[in-house]
């Protein structure tokens, strides 16, 4: 694997690492020739004239020379630790899933990496309460990234000045229930995966909202000493009911878990999702409506992989309250202060171990219309 990683990073960088071969067997002859230019030249010119400016004007064109091979720097690390600059890219999904789920062996870091939330928004199309989220993020640049997995066909467009500005990644058909959901939360992890710094990896859909300022769901996130992947094993026919035995032996029913999609993921169970090649393969063929993959696939394939990095609940709040096959959605008459007191009281979890009332970090689903008296509640009520 790792003579194909320098192939890869060789035929990108060809030119460059060309110039940088010539730049280094140059340069010790490059100095002294220079060296010894200038130091007849200085000599010729106090000799022959004390003229100041004369002298400056041949220093000035001397140094001038240096300066494009001192900005060539070398090949280093920065190639390595540097985000994509441009987050559209041709990639299959089997050549990104590959890239994505390189990893360094090594403990620590060579350089300081301050980590950072990924954002990623599973849409159909458009974003419209984009305008909550640029206030929530407003400030605190170099702590998250954002991701946003359209349908297909959309392309969004936002001003420079947006925080969601060229944060379309390539993108396929998602269908709810479908295996092709999951492929589109795991290509989201992936494209977010290329970025190091990227630490908690969170899906959010286009009818979710923050529920606490940045700094409170950062620290949360980043003291938690679990992921928030909902995970729940259910006795009854829309839980181990819809277990297939051909996924026996990797998939045993004693591990069948059930939960939410939204999840949130540190790096580790970021990458156990897209090295999987041995519980998607059963999964994709198994498991097929009335079985729904994106309610299965994840939380059945960490419990077997890593069960003690779960905290078997989601920090994204939703309402089944009402009944039926969809969650409820909540539009503008629905934001009260009383609706959050709601959301905030009456709700216990555990925390790295203890009782808390603070278990939901997001909620969904809100409509369109939720837009602006979310915008007038947010300062006081959710804390942004
Ligand atoms: C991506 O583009 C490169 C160069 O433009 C091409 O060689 C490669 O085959 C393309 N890959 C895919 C998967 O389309
Ligand atoms: C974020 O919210 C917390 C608790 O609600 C508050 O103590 C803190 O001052 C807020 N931070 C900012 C930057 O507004
Ligand atoms: C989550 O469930 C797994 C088993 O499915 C268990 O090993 C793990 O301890 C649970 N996590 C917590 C925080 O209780
Ligand atoms: C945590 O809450 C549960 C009820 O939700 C209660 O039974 C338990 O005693 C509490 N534990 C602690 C340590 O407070």
């Amino acid at each position: 694997m790792q003579s194909m990683v320098v192939q890869l990073e060789e035929g990108k960088d060809n030119g460059i690492s060309v110039r940088t071969e010539q730049y280094k067997s140059f340069r010790p002859q490059l100095l002294l020739v220079l060296g010894l230019f200038l130091a007849g030249v200085v000599t010729i010119f106090i000799i022959s004239t004390n003229k100041y400016t004369g002298l400056q004007s041949v220093v000035t064109t001397v140094t001038s020379s240096f300066v494009p091979r001192r900005e060539e720097e070398p090949d280093g690390l920065s190639k390595w630790i540097q985000p994509p600059g441009v987050l559209m890219h041709n990639m299959s999904d089997e050549e990104l899933l590959w890239r994505a789920s390189f990893w360094p062996r090594r403990k620590g870091y060579p350089f300081k990496r301050v980590p950072k939330i990924a954002f990623m928004f599973l849409t159909r199309g458009p974003l419209p309460l984009a305008s909550l989220w640029e206030r929530f993020l407003k400030g605190h640049k170099g702590l998250y990234s954002v991701y946003i997995h359209p349908h297909p066909s959309y392309t969004a467009k936002f001003p420079a000045d947006s925080v969601f500005y060229q944060r379309q990644i390539p993108s396929q058909l998602a269908q709810w229930g479908r295996m092709n959901m999951c492929e589109a939360e795991r290509r989201l992890l992936a494209n977010a995966l290329l970025d190091i710094s990227n630490e908690w990896f969170v899906l959010v859909s286009e009818s979710c909202i923050p529920l606490f300022n940045f700094t409170t769901i950062y620290t949360y996130l980043s003291q938690s000493k679990h992921s928030f992947m909902d995970a729940f094993d259910d006795n009854g026919p829309f839980g181990r009911g819809r277990y297939n035995e051909n996924m026996e032996p990797e998939v045993p029913i004693a591990k069948w878990r059930k939960g939410s999609q939204w999840f949130e993921v540190d790096r580790d169970l970021a990458v156990t999702i897209v090295k999987d090649t041995l519980y998607y393969p059963k999964f994709r063929e198994f498991c097929r409506p009335a079985c729904y993959s994106d309610e299965h696939y994840f939380p059945t394939m960490l419990t077997i992989e890593k069960p003690m990095a779960l905290a078997n609940r989601s920090v994204t709040w939703v309402d089944w309250s009402r009944g039926g096959s969809h969650p409820a959605t909540f539009g503008g008459s629905d934001i009260t202060e009383n609706f959050f007191q709601k959301i905030f009281d009456g709700i216990h979890c555990t925390y790295n171990g203890r009782n808390t009332s603070m278990c939901y970090l997001f909620a969904r689903k809100f409509a369109p219309s939720a837009l602006e008296p979310l915008l007038h509640i947010s300062p006081k009520i959710l804390g942004f």
